[in-house]
């Protein structure tokens, strides 16, 4: 006999006898539909996957905390934020884009950079990326975008000529494009790369004055990339390096952590400022907006379970706290939305009450009822409507967020002048890259490029001009490409390039 810790049992706490024998009809006779064990441990295992996530599929996670590093109440009232030293529990989660769940971290990719902050005001995610900006800004094109990263419907193979058809179509990508095939765009290991929000968000204080600012995690570790060439190795000795590293360094007690910064401009300065601060192609230049250091993330203890604590986290941009709310930035909008929609699909209406994603320091009270997996009490006995007179919980309007100022009228609008779309890309490559930076760049583009058409190669390298002359002619020397006809598909507009290039 053994004892009850260690005797094994079927999902429902029975003992189990044997789990090695099917019971059957005779030493040699079929299996009896009376193994009940048998047919549990069968149809458990069938459902054994969810799906993985549309995006981000590979990736690691951590937890750890954050502590506040200097006193910026008068900026935002949430709670977590309200005092130096204090500590937030924390979970995050770093992953690859557009890969499978078994697909290669060393791969050319924006990594995922999010962080679940378990407050006291309930649950904050903030699901950024290593870059501080992105390729599209507008909802719209996120789904054509993404199908572009993953396979070709006919191959099932990564397709260069979809990639780079779609992103010279697309001249608003230069900026991501150009951080992407930088060295940055194959980080050295998840702790040594940096987090950005991207997007602006929408703070407010207790006195209800607002300021909109954007996030940029700084690792402490310093950044380290991987040249393409050490990229091509990892990837074929050694896919899962990163989450090795995290989990590895870990462990050895060497705890990753970030310094938070952030950049804040009151609605006022924002008004002049240079740039749409709503488009997430573009930064705040550090010189007109400089970073104030604000706190510190910390990541000190590895999943025990990676099923239940990284596959079934699930982050939000919707999941906001007082004190912190999303602008008006239209791909954020939609973040909100395609966030809760897709973990609905993934994990289920309750995926709030697996543990790694329950607001465990400010317990849910709501008249969100019933659903599959509703594993907690579901709401007792309690009334499961608003409004109530028998004491259930109630709204309270000294959370409400103050009102920012619109006009205009309901319209689809683009952001900004497109000519705006190279100014930065060109800067980074100009003012911001050494020598080296700018060598690998050209070399990495020229590699990927090269499985492309050649229509399409000549239309991307007139993009790449646009930045800046010496990186399009470099990028066409490279590849062996007409120069005339480079600066020639340049001068043009983008629907006349275009069309130059449609066959
Ligand atoms: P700054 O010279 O003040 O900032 C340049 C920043 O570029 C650095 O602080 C660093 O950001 C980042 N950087 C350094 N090397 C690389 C590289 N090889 N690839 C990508 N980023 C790199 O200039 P500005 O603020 O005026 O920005 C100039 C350009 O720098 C921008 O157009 C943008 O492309 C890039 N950049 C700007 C950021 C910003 O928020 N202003 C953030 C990141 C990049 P970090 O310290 O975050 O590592
Ligand atoms: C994951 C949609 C833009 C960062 C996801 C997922 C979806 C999605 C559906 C899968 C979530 C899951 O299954 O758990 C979108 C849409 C976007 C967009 C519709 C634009 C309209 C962005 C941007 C960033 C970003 C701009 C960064 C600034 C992330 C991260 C994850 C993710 C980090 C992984 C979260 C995790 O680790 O679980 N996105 N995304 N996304 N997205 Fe986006």
């Amino acid at each position: 006999m053994s004892d009850d810790k260690n005797r094994l049992t079927t999902a429902f706490g029975a003992p189990v006898a044997d789990d090695q024998n099917s019971l059957t009809a005779g030493p040699r006779g079929p299996v009896l539909m009376q193994d009940t064990h048998l047919l549990e441990k069968l149809a458990h295992f069938d459902r054994e996957r969810i799906p993985e996530r549309v995006v981000h599929a590979k990736g690691a996670g951590a937890h750890g905390y954050f502590e506040v590093t200097a006193d910026v109440t008068r900026y935002t009232r949430a709670k977590f934020l309200s005092q130096v030293g204090k500590r937030t529990e924390v979970f995050a989660r770093f992953s690859t884009v557009g890969g499978e769940k078994g697909s290669a971290d060393a791969a050319r990719d924006p990594r995922g950079f999010a962080v679940k902050f378990y407050t006291e005001e309930g649950n904050y995610d903030m699901t950024g990326n290593n870059t501080p900006v992105f390729f599209i800004r507008d909802p719209l094109k996120f789904p054509d975008f993404i199908h572009t990263q993953k396979r070709n419907p006919a191959t099932n193979l990564p397709d260069p000529n979809m990639f780079w058809d779609f992103l010279s179509l697309t001249p608003e990508s230069i900026h991501q494009v150009t951080i992407l095939f930088s060295d940055r765009g194959t980080p050295a290991t998840f702790r040594h790369m940096n987090g950005y929000s991207s997007h602006t968000y929408k703070w407010h204080n207790a006195q209800g004055e607002y300021f909109w600012v954007q996030y940029h995690f700084k690792t402490d570790q310093g950044i380290k990339n991987l040249t393409r060439q050490e990229a091509l190795h990892l990837r074929g000795a050694d896919p899962d390096h990163a989450t090795r590293d995290l989990y590895q360094a870990i462990e050895r007690g060497e705890f990753p952590s970030w310094t938070l910064e952030m950049q804040i401009l009151s609605p006022e300065q924002a008004k002049d400022f240079q740039w749409d601060i709503f488009d997430i192609t573009k930064v705040w230049p550090h010189a007109e907006v400089p970073p104030i250091k604000v706190g510190k993330l910390v990541l000190n203890r590895n999943p025990v379970n990676y099923f239940a604590e990284v596959e079934q986290a699930a982050f939000s941009p919707g999941n906001l706290v007082p004190g912190i709310g999303i602008s008006p930035d239209k791909m954020l909008q939609s973040r909100v939305f395609s966030y809760h929609d897709t973990h609905i699909h993934r994990l289920g209406p309750n995926y709030h009450l697996i543990p790694i994603n329950q607001p465990r320091n400010a317990p849910e009270r709501s008249y969100q009822r019933d659903g599959f997996m509703r594993t907690d009490d579901g709401g007792g006995a309690g009334p499961n409507y608003w409004p109530n007179s028998f004491g259930g919980p109630g709204p309270d309007a000294a959370y409400l967020e103050p009102p920012i100022p619109l006009e205009g009228q309901a319209a689809r609008t683009p952001y900004g002048h497109p000519n705006d779309d190279f100014v930065q890309a060109g800067n980074l490559y100009r003012k911001v890259m050494t020598d080296q930076d700018r060598e690998h760049l050209v070399g990495n583009i020229v590699e990927h490029l090269a499985g492309a058409l050649p229509r399409i190669q000549l239309r991307q390298a007139a993009i790449f001009y646009k930045a800046d002359p010496d990186y399009g002619l470099r990028v066409a020397r490279g590849l062996g490409l007409d120069e005339a006809r480079v600066k020639e598909l340049a001068a043009m507009s983008q629907e006349a390039r275009a069309a130059a290039t449609s066959q």
